[in-house]
């Protein structure tokens, strides 16, 4: 793994991955938005800025030329197909041999075997519709960008966030296959062990085809589930 591209690497989870991949000595380019490109001042010495919108065919071409791996950001904003326009665009112009690893949450299901809460049910069920309405946010298109990934024959890895939280970094996540599982019960992840493990696993080809949901190493439940941490909690 030399050089990475990150797709939306302004953004909270972005700017961790970014910093990630620096430490790890990859030649790093970031897409993001035109206002947010100040948010990365503090890289731009150590890095390559590409401008645009994630879902621009153009922007998302230029960017992943010659890269080895590509962590995209999944974000559902607008009712203009974000997600799914932006996982197209990466899958049809990275290399065939590169590593695609994809970020959304729990509510993503790679085979249907989650057993959800009824607050992940409430939130996709209920709040989803109404802030389509409102034209702000579509989750309907994050579902379908995944569905693209799932069906594509690329490089995938989809890593299903838990809820998140700022912090210090306690670790690299565990993860498991399945929503509902106790391993992952406490629903809590630090966001830079988020983008730990999204950058981890571009060199993981164990994780090729995997939908891994994850949570913190140093959380009750992944501790008490320690002895079946993935994939062996996976059924
Ligand atoms: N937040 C959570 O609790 C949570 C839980 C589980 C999983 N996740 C997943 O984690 C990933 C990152 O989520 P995050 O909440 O931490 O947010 P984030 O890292 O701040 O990422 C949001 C991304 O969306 C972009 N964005 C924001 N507003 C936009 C708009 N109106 N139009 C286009 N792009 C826009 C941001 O770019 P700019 O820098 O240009 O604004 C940024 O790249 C996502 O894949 C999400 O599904 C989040």
């Amino acid at each position: 793994m030399k050089k990475v591209c990150i797709v939306g690497a302004s953004g909270k989870l972005g700017q961790y991955m970014v910093q990630h991949a620096l430490e790890r000595g990859y030649e790093v380019v970031g897409v993001c938005r035109e206002k947010s490109v100040q948010k990365l001042d503090r890289f731009k010495d150590r890095m390559t800025i590409i401008p645009g919108m994630t879902n621009d065919r153009t922007i998302i071409e230029k960017a992943v030329a010659g890269c080895d791996g590509v962590l995209t950001v999944l974000a559902p904003w607008g009712v203009q197909q974000y997600s799914s326009g932006t996982a197209q665009a990466v899958m049809d112009f990275a290399r065939p041999e590169a590593r695609l690893i994809f970020s959304c949450g729990w509510h993503i299901s790679l085979d249907g075997k989650d057993v959800y809460s009824w607050k992940i049910k409430f939130i996709e069920k209920v709040i989803g519709p109404i802030i389509r309405f409102l034209r702000l946010v579509e989750i309907d298109d994050q579902i379908e960008a995944a569905r693209r990934i799932f069906a594509s024959d690329t490089r995938w890895t989809v890593v299903r966030g838990s809820d998140l939280e700022e912090g210090e970094s306690q670790g690299l996540p565990v993860w498991s296959r399945h929503v509902g599982d106790p391993i992952l019960e406490s629903n809590m992840t630090r966001r830079i062990d988020f983008a730990l493990f999204m950058v981890d696993a571009l060199t993981n080809d164990d994780l090729i085809g995997e939908a891994p949901a994850i949570v913190g190493c140093q959380t009750p439940s992944a501790l008490a589930h320690k002895q079946q941490s993935s994939p062996q909690s996976a059924s």
